[in-house]
Protein backbone atom coordinates (compact mmCIF):
# COMPACT_ATOMS: atom_id res chain seq x y z
CA UNK A 1 0.00 0.00 0.00
CA UNK A 2 1.40 3.17 -0.68
CA UNK A 3 1.70 5.87 2.05
CA UNK A 4 -1.39 7.96 2.24
CA UNK A 5 -2.13 11.79 3.46
CA UNK A 6 -4.08 12.14 6.91
CA UNK A 7 -7.50 11.61 6.56
CA UNK A 8 -9.64 14.64 7.02
CA UNK A 9 -13.18 13.22 6.55
CA UNK A 10 -14.55 10.10 7.66
CA UNK A 11 -17.96 8.02 7.55
CA UNK A 12 -18.65 5.06 9.80
CA UNK A 13 -21.66 2.41 8.77
CA UNK A 14 -23.03 0.23 11.33
CA UNK A 15 -24.54 -3.01 10.88
CA UNK A 16 -26.14 -5.68 12.91
CA UNK A 17 -27.41 -4.85 16.43
CA UNK A 18 -28.03 -1.87 18.38
CA UNK A 19 -24.43 -2.48 20.47
CA UNK A 20 -22.74 -2.01 16.77
CA UNK A 21 -24.19 1.37 16.31
CA UNK A 22 -23.04 2.27 19.88
CA UNK A 23 -20.06 1.23 19.40
CA UNK A 24 -20.13 3.01 15.79
CA UNK A 25 -20.90 6.02 17.86
CA UNK A 26 -17.65 6.09 20.09
CA UNK A 27 -15.56 5.10 16.94
CA UNK A 28 -17.19 8.53 15.49
CA UNK A 29 -16.21 10.21 18.97
CA UNK A 30 -12.49 8.59 18.75
CA UNK A 31 -12.08 10.33 15.38
CA UNK A 32 -13.62 13.53 15.77
CA UNK A 33 -10.97 13.56 18.93
CA UNK A 34 -8.62 13.01 16.26
CA UNK A 35 -9.54 15.86 14.41
CA UNK A 36 -11.20 14.38 11.43
CA UNK A 37 -14.53 15.73 10.64
CA UNK A 38 -17.48 13.52 9.57
CA UNK A 39 -18.12 13.59 5.82
CA UNK A 40 -20.66 16.30 4.39
CA UNK A 41 -24.29 14.39 3.17
CA UNK A 42 -23.55 12.96 -0.23
CA UNK A 43 -19.78 13.09 -0.17
CA UNK A 44 -17.31 10.97 -0.16
CA UNK A 45 -15.38 10.77 3.27
CA UNK A 46 -11.06 9.65 3.02
CA UNK A 47 -11.93 7.44 5.61
CA UNK A 48 -14.64 5.02 5.81
CA UNK A 49 -15.24 2.22 8.47
CA UNK A 50 -17.45 -0.66 8.12
CA UNK A 51 -18.80 -1.63 11.31
CA UNK A 52 -20.24 -5.24 9.92
CA UNK A 53 -22.05 -7.90 11.62
CA UNK A 54 -21.46 -11.95 11.13
CA UNK A 55 -24.63 -13.19 12.45
CA UNK A 56 -26.10 -14.48 9.23
CA UNK A 57 -24.30 -14.73 5.76
CA UNK A 58 -26.51 -12.15 3.94
CA UNK A 59 -25.08 -9.80 6.62
CA UNK A 60 -21.55 -11.12 6.43
CA UNK A 61 -21.66 -11.09 2.89
CA UNK A 62 -22.05 -7.69 2.47
CA UNK A 63 -19.19 -6.43 3.31
CA UNK A 64 -17.42 -7.69 0.51
CA UNK A 65 -19.96 -5.80 -1.81
CA UNK A 66 -19.37 -2.78 0.14
CA UNK A 67 -16.08 -2.58 -0.38
CA UNK A 68 -15.71 -3.79 -3.85
CA UNK A 69 -18.67 -0.11 -3.94
CA UNK A 70 -16.18 2.31 -2.44
CA UNK A 71 -13.05 1.35 -4.62
CA UNK A 72 -15.18 1.87 -7.37
CA UNK A 73 -16.15 5.26 -6.02
CA UNK A 74 -12.59 5.96 -5.40
CA UNK A 75 -11.27 5.07 -8.92
CA UNK A 76 -14.22 7.53 -10.22
CA UNK A 77 -13.05 10.16 -7.98
CA UNK A 78 -9.38 9.73 -8.83
CA UNK A 79 -8.78 9.21 -4.96
CA UNK A 80 -8.70 6.09 -3.14
CA UNK A 81 -10.73 5.92 0.03
CA UNK A 82 -9.01 4.31 3.58
CA UNK A 83 -10.91 1.80 4.35
CA UNK A 84 -11.63 0.20 7.62
CA UNK A 85 -13.11 -3.20 8.68
CA UNK A 86 -14.65 -3.25 12.04
CA UNK A 87 -17.28 -4.74 14.12
CA UNK A 88 -17.96 -8.69 14.24
CA UNK A 89 -16.72 -10.41 10.41
CA UNK A 90 -13.70 -8.37 11.25
CA UNK A 91 -12.95 -10.38 14.17
CA UNK A 92 -14.64 -13.95 13.03
CA UNK A 93 -12.71 -13.56 9.20
CA UNK A 94 -9.91 -10.84 9.80
CA UNK A 95 -7.56 -12.49 7.90
CA UNK A 96 -9.60 -13.44 5.35
CA UNK A 97 -10.55 -10.04 4.66
CA UNK A 98 -7.00 -9.13 4.21
CA UNK A 99 -6.49 -12.10 2.06
CA UNK A 100 -9.73 -11.39 -0.56
CA UNK A 101 -9.91 -7.41 -0.48
CA UNK A 102 -6.49 -5.64 -0.56
CA UNK A 103 -8.01 -2.05 -0.52
CA UNK A 104 -8.76 -2.69 2.97
CA UNK A 105 -6.02 -0.96 5.06
CA UNK A 106 -7.42 -1.43 8.64
CA UNK A 107 -8.94 -5.08 10.58
CA UNK A 108 -10.17 -4.03 14.34
CA UNK A 109 -12.14 -5.93 15.71
CA UNK A 110 -15.12 -5.41 18.50
CA UNK A 111 -12.81 -4.99 21.42
CA UNK A 112 -9.71 -2.93 19.96
CA UNK A 113 -11.08 0.26 19.16
CA UNK A 114 -9.70 2.32 21.42
CA UNK A 115 -6.38 1.39 19.35
CA UNK A 116 -7.84 2.66 16.17
CA UNK A 117 -5.56 5.87 15.90
CA UNK A 118 -2.48 3.90 16.15
CA UNK A 119 -3.83 1.94 13.05
CA UNK A 120 -4.45 5.04 11.12
CA UNK A 121 -0.98 6.18 11.93
CA UNK A 122 0.41 2.91 10.34
CA UNK A 123 -2.26 2.89 7.63
CA UNK A 124 -0.91 6.27 6.35
CA UNK A 125 2.46 4.93 6.81
CA UNK A 126 1.52 2.58 4.14
CA UNK A 127 1.26 -0.70 6.45
CA UNK A 128 -1.45 -2.70 6.74
CA UNK A 129 -3.11 -2.95 10.71
CA UNK A 130 -4.76 -5.79 12.36
CA UNK A 131 -6.20 -6.27 15.97
CA UNK A 132 -8.44 -8.35 16.75
CA UNK A 133 -7.39 -9.03 20.34
CA UNK A 134 -9.97 -9.41 23.51
CA UNK A 135 -7.38 -6.97 25.85
CA UNK A 136 -9.43 -7.60 29.48
CA UNK A 137 -8.96 -3.82 29.61
CA UNK A 138 -12.44 -2.80 28.46
CA UNK A 139 -12.44 -0.33 25.26
CA UNK A 140 -14.58 1.76 26.88
CA UNK A 141 -12.48 3.08 29.68
CA UNK A 142 -9.91 3.94 26.91
CA UNK A 143 -12.75 6.21 24.83
CA UNK A 144 -13.36 9.59 24.61
CA UNK A 145 -16.72 10.80 27.43
CA UNK A 146 -19.65 10.75 25.47
CA UNK A 147 -20.79 14.04 23.55
CA UNK A 148 -24.09 12.83 21.85
CA UNK A 149 -26.80 14.86 21.35
CA UNK A 150 -30.04 13.65 21.35
CA UNK A 151 -33.18 12.93 22.65
CA UNK A 152 -32.92 8.93 23.14
CA UNK A 153 -29.43 7.70 23.34
CA UNK A 154 -28.20 3.68 23.94
CA UNK A 155 -26.10 2.88 26.61
CA UNK A 156 -23.93 -0.55 26.18
CA UNK A 157 -23.79 -2.06 30.15
CA UNK A 158 -22.55 -5.29 29.41
CA UNK A 159 -20.86 -7.22 26.30
CA UNK A 160 -20.29 -10.53 25.01
CA UNK A 161 -21.95 -13.90 25.61
CA UNK A 162 -21.07 -16.79 27.23
CA UNK A 163 -24.51 -18.91 26.75
CA UNK A 164 -23.13 -20.67 22.96
CA UNK A 165 -26.38 -21.45 21.42
CA UNK A 166 -25.59 -24.16 18.73
CA UNK A 167 -26.24 -21.32 15.91
CA UNK A 168 -24.66 -18.20 17.04
CA UNK A 169 -21.47 -16.66 16.49
CA UNK A 170 -22.26 -13.95 19.19
CA UNK A 171 -20.03 -15.76 21.77
CA UNK A 172 -16.76 -15.84 18.98
CA UNK A 173 -17.17 -12.43 17.96
CA UNK A 174 -17.74 -10.85 20.57
CA UNK A 175 -15.91 -13.06 23.48
CA UNK A 176 -17.19 -13.77 26.91
CA UNK A 177 -19.86 -11.72 28.97
CA UNK A 178 -18.64 -8.74 30.79
CA UNK A 179 -20.05 -6.09 32.67
CA UNK A 180 -19.11 -2.27 32.83
CA UNK A 181 -18.82 -0.93 36.03
CA UNK A 182 -22.01 0.66 37.96
CA UNK A 183 -20.13 4.03 38.38
CA UNK A 184 -18.91 4.05 34.92
CA UNK A 185 -22.53 3.59 34.23
CA UNK A 186 -24.29 6.14 36.28
CA UNK A 187 -21.69 8.83 35.27
CA UNK A 188 -21.87 8.28 31.34
CA UNK A 189 -25.72 8.24 32.10
CA UNK A 190 -25.73 11.84 33.51
CA UNK A 191 -23.44 12.70 30.72
CA UNK A 192 -26.19 11.62 28.21
CA UNK A 193 -28.89 13.50 29.80
CA UNK A 194 -26.73 16.39 29.79
CA UNK A 195 -25.93 16.19 26.12
CA UNK A 196 -30.00 15.89 26.14
CA UNK A 197 -31.27 12.25 26.49
CA UNK A 198 -34.10 11.78 27.83
CA UNK A 199 -34.35 7.89 27.03
CA UNK A 200 -31.51 5.59 27.83
CA UNK A 201 -31.55 2.21 26.29
CA UNK A 202 -29.32 -0.05 28.42
CA UNK A 203 -27.79 -2.69 26.03
CA UNK A 204 -25.82 -5.89 25.96
CA UNK A 205 -25.85 -8.97 24.28
CA UNK A 206 -27.59 -10.46 27.37
CA UNK A 207 -28.04 -7.46 29.45
CA UNK A 208 -29.98 -9.43 32.23
CA UNK A 209 -26.63 -10.73 32.61
CA UNK A 210 -24.93 -7.57 33.51
CA UNK A 211 -23.97 -7.82 37.33
CA UNK A 212 -22.25 -5.07 39.74
CA UNK A 213 -21.59 -3.20 42.79
CA UNK A 214 -23.37 -0.20 44.12
CA UNK A 215 -22.02 2.93 45.06
CA UNK A 216 -22.73 1.31 48.84
CA UNK A 217 -20.72 -2.09 47.77
CA UNK A 218 -23.50 -4.44 47.53
CA UNK A 219 -24.04 -6.02 44.93
CA UNK A 220 -26.68 -5.31 42.17
CA UNK A 221 -28.39 -6.79 39.29
CA UNK A 222 -29.46 -4.82 36.37
CA UNK A 223 -33.06 -4.23 38.01
CA UNK A 224 -30.64 -2.44 40.95
CA UNK A 225 -28.85 -0.34 37.91
CA UNK A 226 -32.26 0.90 36.50
CA UNK A 227 -33.70 1.80 39.95
CA UNK A 228 -30.15 3.95 40.32
CA UNK A 229 -30.49 5.48 36.76
CA UNK A 230 -34.16 6.50 37.74
CA UNK A 231 -32.63 8.94 39.90
CA UNK A 232 -31.28 10.67 37.31
CA UNK A 233 -33.07 14.08 37.00
CA UNK A 234 -34.35 15.13 33.12
CA UNK A 235 -33.70 11.26 32.46
CA UNK A 236 -37.79 10.39 31.61
CA UNK A 237 -37.46 6.85 30.43
CA UNK A 238 -35.41 3.59 30.48
CA UNK A 239 -35.40 0.42 28.22
CA UNK A 240 -33.16 -2.29 27.74
CA UNK A 241 -32.34 -5.09 25.50
CA UNK A 242 -31.50 -8.10 24.76
CA UNK A 243 -32.18 -10.27 27.73
CA UNK A 244 -32.32 -14.18 28.27
CA UNK A 245 -34.66 -15.81 29.92
CA UNK A 246 -31.98 -17.61 32.23
CA UNK A 247 -30.46 -14.62 33.50
CA UNK A 248 -33.87 -13.13 34.38
CA UNK A 249 -34.32 -12.34 38.32
CA UNK A 250 -37.52 -11.12 40.97
CA UNK A 251 -35.54 -7.94 40.91
CA UNK A 252 -35.80 -6.92 37.73
CA UNK A 253 -39.04 -8.37 37.21
CA UNK A 254 -40.52 -6.71 39.95
CA UNK A 255 -38.53 -2.85 39.00
CA UNK A 256 -41.48 -3.14 35.99
CA UNK A 257 -44.35 -3.21 38.45
CA UNK A 258 -41.82 -0.09 40.99
CA UNK A 259 -40.00 1.64 38.34
CA UNK A 260 -42.14 4.22 36.30
CA UNK A 261 -39.55 5.66 34.61
CA UNK A 262 -38.47 2.11 33.27
CA UNK A 263 -41.26 1.19 29.88
CA UNK A 264 -43.80 -1.03 29.91
CA UNK A 265 -41.14 -3.48 26.91
CA UNK A 266 -39.84 -6.32 27.14
CA UNK A 267 -37.75 -7.78 24.21
CA UNK A 268 -37.17 -11.66 25.43
CA UNK A 269 -36.44 -13.86 22.22
CA UNK A 270 -37.44 -17.22 22.35
CA UNK A 271 -36.55 -18.53 18.88
CA UNK A 272 -38.88 -21.55 19.13
CA UNK A 273 -41.59 -23.29 20.70
CA UNK A 274 -40.67 -26.88 20.36
CA UNK A 275 -38.81 -28.34 23.61
CA UNK A 276 -36.33 -30.88 21.55
CA UNK A 277 -35.68 -27.91 19.28
CA UNK A 278 -34.74 -25.47 21.91
CA UNK A 279 -32.40 -28.41 23.06
CA UNK A 280 -30.96 -28.54 20.14
CA UNK A 281 -30.01 -24.88 19.90
CA UNK A 282 -28.45 -25.16 23.49
CA UNK A 283 -31.01 -22.37 24.83
CA UNK A 284 -30.80 -24.36 28.07
CA UNK A 285 -34.99 -23.63 28.99
CA UNK A 286 -38.52 -24.81 27.56
CA UNK A 287 -41.05 -22.82 26.03
CA UNK A 288 -42.93 -24.19 28.68
CA UNK A 289 -40.00 -22.40 31.45
CA UNK A 290 -40.35 -18.83 29.09
CA UNK A 291 -43.78 -18.99 29.22
CA UNK A 292 -43.88 -19.35 32.84
CA UNK A 293 -41.28 -15.74 33.37
CA UNK A 294 -43.80 -14.36 30.78
CA UNK A 295 -46.17 -14.43 33.27
CA UNK A 296 -44.28 -12.97 35.90
CA UNK A 297 -43.55 -10.03 34.13
CA UNK A 298 -47.60 -9.38 33.12
CA UNK A 299 -48.28 -9.88 36.96
CA UNK A 300 -45.96 -7.24 37.96
CA UNK A 301 -46.92 -4.84 34.77
CA UNK A 302 -49.77 -6.14 33.09
CA UNK A 303 -49.31 -3.86 29.91
CA UNK A 304 -46.27 -4.73 29.17
CA UNK A 305 -45.63 -5.19 25.32
CA UNK A 306 -43.53 -8.31 24.99
CA UNK A 307 -41.05 -8.73 21.47
CA UNK A 308 -39.23 -12.05 20.66
CA UNK A 309 -36.94 -13.18 17.82
CA UNK A 310 -37.66 -16.75 16.33
CA UNK A 311 -35.53 -18.27 13.72
CA UNK A 312 -37.03 -20.89 11.62
CA UNK A 313 -35.68 -23.84 9.45
CA UNK A 314 -33.04 -24.95 12.54
CA UNK A 315 -31.57 -28.02 11.24
CA UNK A 316 -33.74 -30.90 11.62
CA UNK A 317 -36.80 -28.83 12.67
CA UNK A 318 -40.28 -31.21 11.50
CA UNK A 319 -43.26 -29.87 10.33
CA UNK A 320 -45.28 -30.13 13.46
CA UNK A 321 -41.94 -28.76 15.94
CA UNK A 322 -42.50 -25.56 13.48
CA UNK A 323 -45.91 -25.53 14.55
CA UNK A 324 -45.28 -25.39 18.32
CA UNK A 325 -43.31 -21.88 17.25
CA UNK A 326 -46.42 -20.50 15.75
CA UNK A 327 -48.34 -21.85 18.95
CA UNK A 328 -45.97 -19.92 21.01
CA UNK A 329 -46.67 -16.16 19.05
CA UNK A 330 -50.34 -17.01 19.84
CA UNK A 331 -49.97 -17.78 23.55
CA UNK A 332 -47.99 -14.81 24.03
CA UNK A 333 -49.48 -12.63 21.59
CA UNK A 334 -46.33 -10.33 20.75
CA UNK A 335 -46.79 -6.61 20.20
CA UNK A 336 -43.81 -7.09 17.81
CA UNK A 337 -40.95 -9.60 16.64
CA UNK A 338 -38.06 -10.07 14.62
CA UNK A 339 -38.19 -14.03 12.75
CA UNK A 340 -35.21 -15.04 10.38
CA UNK A 341 -34.34 -18.33 8.54
CA UNK A 342 -31.56 -20.06 10.32
CA UNK A 343 -28.56 -19.20 8.69
CA UNK A 344 -25.28 -21.51 9.05
CA UNK A 345 -22.38 -19.71 10.54
CA UNK A 346 -18.57 -21.35 10.30
CA UNK A 347 -17.69 -22.57 13.35
CA UNK A 348 -21.08 -23.25 14.87
CA UNK A 349 -21.96 -26.64 15.47
CA UNK A 350 -26.00 -26.56 13.81
CA UNK A 351 -23.75 -25.68 10.85
CA UNK A 352 -22.46 -28.93 10.48
CA UNK A 353 -25.85 -31.13 11.84
CA UNK A 354 -27.85 -33.31 10.08
CA UNK A 355 -31.40 -32.21 8.92
CA UNK A 356 -29.81 -29.26 7.34
CA UNK A 357 -33.28 -27.73 5.92
CA UNK A 358 -34.22 -26.81 2.19
CA UNK A 359 -34.39 -23.08 1.46
CA UNK A 360 -38.00 -23.21 0.02
CA UNK A 361 -39.26 -24.76 3.40
CA UNK A 362 -37.46 -22.01 5.50
CA UNK A 363 -39.23 -19.12 2.97
CA UNK A 364 -42.44 -20.84 3.66
CA UNK A 365 -42.01 -21.43 7.31
CA UNK A 366 -40.81 -17.40 7.06
CA UNK A 367 -44.16 -16.76 5.63
CA UNK A 368 -46.50 -18.23 7.75
CA UNK A 369 -44.68 -17.37 11.17
CA UNK A 370 -44.32 -13.53 9.95
CA UNK A 371 -48.15 -13.65 9.08
CA UNK A 372 -48.63 -14.89 12.48
CA UNK A 373 -46.89 -12.26 13.66
CA UNK A 374 -48.12 -9.38 11.88
CA UNK A 375 -51.41 -10.28 13.51
CA UNK A 376 -50.67 -9.99 16.21
CA UNK A 377 -48.90 -6.83 16.12
CA UNK A 378 -52.45 -5.64 14.61
CA UNK A 379 -53.94 -6.85 17.23
CA UNK A 380 -51.82 -4.91 20.05
CA UNK A 381 -51.99 -1.66 18.27
CA UNK A 382 -55.51 -1.82 17.72
CA UNK A 383 -56.26 -2.57 21.24
CA UNK A 384 -53.63 0.73 22.25
CA UNK A 385 -56.86 2.81 20.70
CA UNK A 386 -58.25 5.36 22.80
CA UNK A 387 -55.31 5.20 25.43
CA UNK A 388 -53.82 8.22 26.40
CA UNK A 389 -49.58 8.07 26.53
CA UNK A 390 -47.05 10.04 26.75
CA UNK A 391 -44.98 10.35 23.48
CA UNK A 392 -41.12 11.36 23.08
CA UNK A 393 -40.94 13.61 20.08
CA UNK A 394 -37.81 11.88 17.94
CA UNK A 395 -37.84 13.74 14.43
CA UNK A 396 -39.95 14.95 11.61
CA UNK A 397 -42.31 13.09 9.67
CA UNK A 398 -42.23 13.01 5.84
CA UNK A 399 -45.27 15.67 5.74
CA UNK A 400 -44.97 19.31 6.52
CA UNK A 401 -46.00 19.74 10.30
CA UNK A 402 -45.89 15.67 11.13
CA UNK A 403 -44.04 14.37 13.82
CA UNK A 404 -42.56 11.44 14.82
CA UNK A 405 -42.25 9.27 18.23
CA UNK A 406 -42.61 6.57 20.66
CA UNK A 407 -45.07 5.71 22.97
CA UNK A 408 -44.06 4.05 25.92
CA UNK A 409 -44.79 0.65 24.64
CA UNK A 410 -42.14 1.15 21.79
CA UNK A 411 -44.73 1.90 19.03
CA UNK A 412 -44.28 4.70 16.03
CA UNK A 413 -46.47 7.17 16.95
CA UNK A 414 -47.08 10.22 14.44
CA UNK A 415 -48.77 13.21 15.16
CA UNK A 416 -49.07 16.78 13.86
CA UNK A 417 -48.23 20.33 15.28
CA UNK A 418 -45.66 22.31 16.77
CA UNK A 419 -42.82 20.40 18.42
CA UNK A 420 -39.23 20.29 19.28
CA UNK A 421 -37.54 16.75 18.96
CA UNK A 422 -37.05 15.85 22.36
CA UNK A 423 -40.44 17.17 23.68
CA UNK A 424 -42.28 14.69 26.28
CA UNK A 425 -46.24 15.24 24.74
CA UNK A 426 -49.57 14.09 26.14
CA UNK A 427 -51.23 12.01 23.24
CA UNK A 428 -54.13 10.06 22.22
CA UNK A 429 -54.11 6.66 20.35
CA UNK A 430 -56.37 7.65 18.16
CA UNK A 431 -55.93 5.12 14.51
CA UNK A 432 -53.78 2.36 14.63
CA UNK A 433 -51.49 0.84 11.75
CA UNK A 434 -49.59 -2.14 11.58
CA UNK A 435 -46.71 -0.32 12.09
CA UNK A 436 -47.77 2.79 13.72
CA UNK A 437 -50.50 4.84 15.16
CA UNK A 438 -51.80 8.22 14.58
CA UNK A 439 -51.79 10.07 17.53
CA UNK A 440 -53.92 13.06 18.92
CA UNK A 441 -51.87 15.66 21.35
CA UNK A 442 -53.44 16.79 24.27
CA UNK A 443 -50.77 18.73 25.55
CA UNK A 444 -47.40 18.39 25.98
CA UNK A 445 -45.72 17.44 29.32
CA UNK A 446 -41.64 18.67 29.38
CA UNK A 447 -40.34 20.89 27.08
N1 LIG B 1 -28.38 -12.41 22.60
C1 LIG B 1 -29.61 -12.32 21.97
C2 LIG B 1 -29.62 -12.20 20.46
C3 LIG B 1 -28.42 -11.99 19.65
S1 LIG B 1 -28.48 -12.24 17.94
C4 LIG B 1 -30.40 -13.53 22.38
O1 LIG B 1 -29.90 -14.56 22.69
O2 LIG B 1 -31.60 -13.47 22.32
C5 LIG B 1 -30.04 -11.66 17.41
C6 LIG B 1 -30.91 -12.73 16.82
O3 LIG B 1 -30.37 -13.23 15.61
C7 LIG B 1 -31.08 -13.97 17.67
O4 LIG B 1 -32.00 -13.77 18.70
C8 LIG B 1 -31.52 -14.98 16.67
O5 LIG B 1 -32.93 -14.99 16.52
C9 LIG B 1 -30.88 -14.51 15.37
N2 LIG B 1 -29.79 -15.39 14.96
C10 LIG B 1 -28.64 -15.62 15.59
N3 LIG B 1 -27.89 -16.51 14.91
C11 LIG B 1 -28.60 -16.85 13.82
C12 LIG B 1 -28.38 -17.75 12.72
N4 LIG B 1 -27.27 -18.47 12.64
N5 LIG B 1 -29.34 -17.83 11.76
C13 LIG B 1 -30.47 -17.10 11.85
N6 LIG B 1 -30.74 -16.26 12.86
C14 LIG B 1 -29.83 -16.13 13.84
FE1 LIG C 1 -26.19 -15.88 20.52
FE2 LIG C 1 -27.46 -17.42 22.24
FE3 LIG C 1 -25.61 -15.71 23.08
FE4 LIG C 1 -27.92 -14.80 22.18
S1 LIG C 1 -27.63 -16.09 24.00
S2 LIG C 1 -25.91 -14.01 21.68
S3 LIG C 1 -28.39 -16.23 20.56
S4 LIG C 1 -25.27 -17.49 21.81
FE1 LIG D 1 -24.12 -8.79 14.46
FE2 LIG D 1 -22.10 -8.80 16.10
FE3 LIG D 1 -24.33 -7.63 16.81
S1 LIG D 1 -22.70 -10.45 14.80
S2 LIG D 1 -25.86 -8.84 15.76
S3 LIG D 1 -23.03 -7.02 15.15
S4 LIG D 1 -22.98 -8.78 18.11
Amino acid sequence: MKPSAPPQTYRVKSFGCQMNVYDGERMAELLAEQGIAPAPEGEEADLVILNTCHIREKAAEKVYSDIGRLVKAGEEAGKAPLIAVAGCVAQAEGEEIMARAPAVSIVVGPQAYHRLPEMLDKAQQGERATDTDMPAIAKFDALPQRKKRGPSAFLTVQEGCDKFCTYCVVPYTRGAEISRPFSHLVDEAHKLVEAGAKEITLLGQNVNAWRGEDAKGRRAGLGGLIRTLAGIDGLERIRYTTSHPNDMDEDLIAAHGEVAKLMPYLHLPVQAGNDRILKAMNRQHTADSYLKLIEKFRAARPDIALSGDFIVGFPGETEAEFADTLSIVDEVRYAACFSFKYSPRPGTPAATMDGQIAPEIMDERLQRLQSRIAHHQMAFNAASVGKTCTVLVERKGKHPGQWLGKSPWLQSVWFEGDYQIGDMIEVELAEAGPNSLRGIVRQTVTV
